[in-house]
């Protein structure tokens, strides 16, 4: 270093010295996210139900509980009631604190392996188990419970039956159905070594802009209530019966209570504005039957009723969930959850527990709510009767499923029976769940069912991707990343068209993009929505696919050159495709069917014969809308009109041709995709690029640009298109701002592993390079990226990934970001960008490790 460089230190004061300069400038004020529980209104628990919980009394459980409990100190106590994750605990932590739970979240796997074998989870499950067994440090031997989100099968597990979403369950309306799909899922579930799982969802999704709409059953309350006991029951056997919580079966979680699918705006974990009368009548409709069924959990929901949250709403928790409605099993809270309740951190939130919270899933953050909890019993602030009685309500449920006898998950009946995974039999069930559940909108001049032996061409990138067709909660959180190699008991839409047609004497050709040589009968395109989960799926509108028209000119190709064109539709919601619907002749539903895509065939095409083999039966559980701007389009509200109402469905007895729809989306105003700051070499609706040098901060609005001092100099590149990228040359001090002109709130993001993935491409060598996030003055978090660089081929386009979580603990706070991502350095450095995005695991080649900071 030069007499005449700064520090790497001094150079970054300097720089955001001038970024602050240049907000204040813009008038930016920083504003603080300060939030308080507002007072709730009067509540009236005789608005509810009061379904009756199916056990008796059961003398012998509860004096074996007083027995157990006696023994038990304060520690012992809470360790009962806090379940870490397994990515953020080991066996041996479960050992000396001897907590009553562990789970595995969306992203956590065996080894940190999203395609880990089903032997080391259940070698996992094993390790937990035992650790919990152990009384040599002085424990009580209770064993652990092991919960996963098994939401549409064994959904983490390679190799696992994968039924559809629930959006596409809706649509079967066959609840028997769901029974043996619970039943299914539950056998797979302990073949892996678990024993609890976080389904079913009841939430009743009313503005399909939610990025949970596919978990939800349906819009109306009444189906939702249809299916929640059958479920339940499938899952964990009859009440009553030999088999009801055996070695076949898994304790359920009804979730998410209460509210979750009525968010304002569809927002996720939002804020669910409606009386006591309509929460009850709309989105309580699924618990009632659930808990008849004897449900043994409830999971409190992220989000907030008339602004207060429901993880720390004692009148919905305590007096209508236990009281009112006698629940006996125990309610968990969702993935820190609690840390959202005022004045509750993730690591300390007695609040939660007096409302009526019995376990706190703690996933990070369990060693600090395990203090916190015990210092609050201590001190009073949670009486020690609300921890007795938790602790009873979570050692109930263990007693149930005779984990006290049961020995190791691997000894258990179905521990390692690797063959159950996919099984033939279970594949045909989810199979037959696909058939039932497809929807068809149209079928012009009867094109459907196709003729088997004819030339069918399979198009659109939905068409060979089980990844794709099968969605988020696949393996992994948000179902990306994954490899056909992952899904070894499955069939994609194609596989199963080409068996068919093939057996039949045709013959079925793959082109993702549509071309041919051969001119084909017909046109089998599939397409949708790529997979997302939770907020990541959140959308500003129901437009399918903004900005990008790539499906439907495929569509319209063919119709162009005179091929009948089949549109197989893969979402998470209804949404807006008119345009599509009108290209094609034949429209259908198909939501997210998971590992049995042949399903979609069996429908589709004739039998060698000639006969169909199976007709739609598919109705709309969701209504479909008739612009992108309808959002909450329920049936039953005022002024419902949708394209496709609820409960429409065609079969093959119908004339299933459709008038043109409109094709105005009814959007005004720009649309940014959330989440996007930064693509195709220009900054987002809402954001802005600034130039950092020594004399302030300049806004970019065209390239070529430099810094007046000449440090950088920044020039349009080609990556995937002309000129869609960046390319920055710095030869001294510089940098590059991306401003918003809102503060974002990235809190839910932070929460999980979501992070900045920055698709960029190193030219020469790898310096010093600083990225901040910041969040006004003297306000944010500067990682230093130089390793993260090193680990880019030089020349080669890389995403890298620079988790939340490493911002926060270098002091961003989360609430307020008004600059995502700001890049320093003293150079020389050669670095072109073209995307800016928040992203999760599986969407970052490289990703920043800040665990050692
Ligand atoms: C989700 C729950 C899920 C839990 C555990 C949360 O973020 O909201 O539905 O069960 O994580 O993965
Ligand atoms: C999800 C978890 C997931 C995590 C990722 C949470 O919001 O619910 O299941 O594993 O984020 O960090």
């Amino acid at each position: 270093m030069t007499a005449t460089t700064p520090s790497p230190h001094r150079r970054r004061m300097l720089l955001r010295g001038a970024l602050v300069l240049s907000l204040a400038g813009i008038g930016i004020a920083a504003t603080c996210g300060a939030q308080t529980q507002p007072t709730p209104a009067a509540h009236d628990a005789t608005l509810w139900p009061q379904p009756e919980w199916p056990f008796g009394a059961e003398p012998e459980l509860e004096a074996r509980i007083t027995a157990l409990m006696a023994g038990m100190s304060v520690e012992d106590k809470v360790g009962q009631l806090i379940q870490g994750d397994i990515a953020s605990l080991t066996p041996e932590d479960v050992r000396r604190y001897r907590l009553g739970s562990v789970l595995a979240g969306g992203n956590s796997d065996p080894g940190g392996r999203y395609d880990a074998s089903p032997a080391q989870w259940l070698a996992l499950a094993d390790a937990f188990y035992e650790a919990s067994m152990d009384t040599s440090t002085g424990g009580h031997g209770i064993p652990i419970l092991f919960g996963i989100d098994a939401v549409h099968g064994q959904s983490n597990v390679v190799g696992a039956t994968l039924f559809p979403h629930n959006i596409g369950l809706g649509a079967t309306r066959d609840a028997d159905l769901m029974r043996r799909i619970g039943e299914i899922t539950a056998v797979e579930t302990r073949v892996t070594g678990m024993e609890w799982t976080f389904a079913p969802t009841v939430a009743v999704p009313r503005d399909d802009r939610w990025g949970r709409t596919y978990e939800g059953y349906s819009e109306a309350p009444e189906v939702v209530a249809s299916f929640s006991a059958a479920m339940v029951e499938g899952l964990q056997g009859e009440v009553g019966s030999e088999a009801f919580l055996d070695g076949r079966h898994v304790a359920s979680s009804v979730k998410h209570f209460l509210g979750d699918g009525g968010t304002r705006n569809g927002i996720d974990q939002g804020d669910t504005q409606v009386d006591e009368a309509t929460l009850v009548r709309i989105h309580n409709a699924g618990y009632p039957p659930a808990l008849e069924a004897g449900a043994q959990i409830v999971m409190a929901s992220f989000n907030s009723w008339n602004g207060v949250k429901t993880t720390g709403n004692r009148h919905l928790l305590t007096d209508v969930l236990k009281a009112r409605m006698n629940f006996g099993g125990f309610v968990v809270s969702d993935w820190n959850g609690h840390g959202q309740i005022p004045g509750c951190s993730n690591e300390r939130c007695p609040q939660a527990f007096n409302a009526g919270l019995d376990m706190a899933m703690a996933p990070d953050s369990w060693k600090g709510m395990y203090d916190s909890t015990v210092a609050a019993v201590r001190a009073g602030t949670i009486p020690m009767a609300r921890i007795d009685d938790a602790v009873r309500r979570v050692l109930r449920v263990k007693l149930r499923l005779g984990l006290f006898e049961a020995g190791r998950p691997s000894q258990r009946p179905l521990g390692g029976d690797y063959d159950l995974l996919g099984s033939p039999a279970h594949r045909a069930v989810a199979r037959e769940a696909v058939r039932k559940s497809l929807v068809l909108l149209k079928n012009q001049g009867g094109v459907l069912p196709l003729d088997p032996r004819r030339h069918v061409l399979v198009a659109g990138d939905g068409a060979d991707d089980v990844g794709k067709q099968s969605g988020g909660w696949t393996l992994n959180w948000q179902g990306r990343g994954t490899r056909r190699a992952d899904f070894p008991n499955a069939d994609s839409i194609f596989e199963g068209i080409e068996r068919q047609v093939e057996a039949a004497g045709g013959t079925a050709t793959l082109a993702v993009d549509g071309t041919y040589e051969a001119r084909p009968d017909v046109a089998v395109v599939v397409f949708g929505e790529d997979p997302y989960a939770e907020f990541q799926g959140d959308v500003p509108t129901l437009a399918y696919k903004p900005g990008d028209d790539a499906d439907l000119e495929l569509i319209r190709r063919f119709e162009a050159d005179g091929i009948p064109v089949v549109a197989v539709f893969l979402s998470g919601r209804p949404l807006w495709v008119n345009r599509e619907i009108n290209a094609a002749d034949a429209f259908v539903a198909a939501w997210l069917p998971g590992s049995e895509g042949a399903g979609v065939a069996d429908v589709l095409l004739r039998d060698a014969q000639g006969r169909v083999q199976h007709d739609f039966q598919g109705r709309l559980s969701f209504s479909w809308p008739r612009t992108a701007v309808q959002f909450e389009n329920n049936v039953g509200q005022p002024g419902y009109d949708p394209q496709f109402a609820f409960g429409y469905g065609l079969t093959y007895a119908d004339d299933g041709d459709l008038a043109p729809l409109p094709e105005s989306p009814g959007i005004t105003g720009p649309l940014a995709a959330p989440g996007v700051y930064f693509a195709r070499g220009r900054a987002s609706g809402g954001f802005s690029m600034r130039l950092l040098a020594g004399d302030g901060a300049q806004p970019v609005t065209s390239l070529p640009a430099a810094s007046g001092d000449g440090h950088l100099r920044i020039e349009g590149m080609d990556h995937e298109a002309q000129e869609d990228a960046w390319r920055m040359r710095w030869s001294g001090e510089a940098g590059v701002a991306l401003v918003a002109d809102e503060p974002l709130d990235l809190t839910r993001e932070a929460n999980g592993d979501v992070m900045l993935v920055l698709h960029a491409r190193r030219g020469g060598d790898a310096v010093p390079l600083s990225l901040t996030a910041g969040c006004g003055e003297g306000c944010g978090g500067t990682v230093e990226m130089q390793p993260l660089l090193a680990r880019m081929p030089a020349g080669t386009w890389t995403r890298i990934g620079v988790p939340l979580k490493c911002l926060v603990r270098a002091g961003l706070d989360v609430a307020r970001v008004r600059v995502p991502m700001q890049l320093e350095t003293a150079g020389p450095l050669d670095l072109a960008l073209s995307r800016v995005a928040l992203g999760t695991q599986g969407e970052a080649e490289q990703v920043l490790d800040c665990s050692a900071d």
